[in-house]
């Protein structure tokens, strides 16, 4: 028998996503600490991340965000592979101003080393856009470090402008974030 036909190549890259619920939580503990370790180890010292990752990943923490209406969480797959995750937010003020009716936060997008720059975080995206209309949400606002160039230059693509600023503890280091707003 050929042994292609069993070892299909991924030549197209068919991201799917879906709403996680509380029997996601093992791996949505693993991708988050993984994805986030990754991303922020060059600039957060080891101790610090290891407060941060235990705190915002603790089996309480995430069990409280999948049980809460005004969230979702999503996991970004490629067939049955996890690739990366994202959770949204309904009717959250950003931080330390007004309240904006009717808005939609973009809390976390994030997607493993290996499958990065391949459309993953796009496909996301829409969903959240389909998700925000759906609920009727005209303004869409996230915030992320002001030293993150690759994640500052994907959401400029959608036209996300700077609002303000927030600072975001990770264990006792203090990073600068930008909040960014997206009116639809
Ligand atoms: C930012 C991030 C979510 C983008 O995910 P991704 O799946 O690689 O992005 P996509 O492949 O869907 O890229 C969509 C567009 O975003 C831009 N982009 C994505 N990664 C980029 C990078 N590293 N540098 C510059 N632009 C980038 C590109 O313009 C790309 O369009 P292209 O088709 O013209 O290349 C991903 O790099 C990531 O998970 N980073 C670590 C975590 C993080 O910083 N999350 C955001 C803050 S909470």
């Amino acid at each position: 028998m050929n042994k292609a036909f069993f070892c299909k190549p991924m030549e197209s890259k068919e991201f799917t996503a879906r709403i996680i619920s509380l029997s996601d939580m093992d791996v949505l503990q693993k991708v988050g600490k993984e994805t986030f370790y990754d991303s922020f180890i060059d600039i957060t010292p080891p101790d610090d991340m290891k407060a941060y990752l235990n705190s915002s990943f603790s089996s309480d923490v995430l069990q409280t965000e999948l049980e809460d209406e005004q969230s979702k969480y999503y996991f970004l797959e490629l067939g049955d592979v996890v690739v990366g995750y994202g959770k949204i937010n309904f009717d959250k003020a950003p931080y330390g101003m007004m309240e904006i009716p009717h808005s939609m936060e973009i809390q976390r997008i994030y997607i493993k080393k290996e499958f990065q720059r391949m459309g993953a975080a796009r496909k996301l995206m829409h969903v959240f856009f389909d998700e925000a209309k759906r609920r009727k949400c005209n303004s869409i606002w996230l915030s992320t470090g002001s030293f993150n160039n690759h994640a500052l230059s994907f959401y400029k693509k959608y036209g996300f402008e700077k609002i303000g600023n927030h600072e975001f503890p990770v264990g006792g280091k203090i990073f600068e974030d930008v909040i960014l707003l997206l009116k639809r």
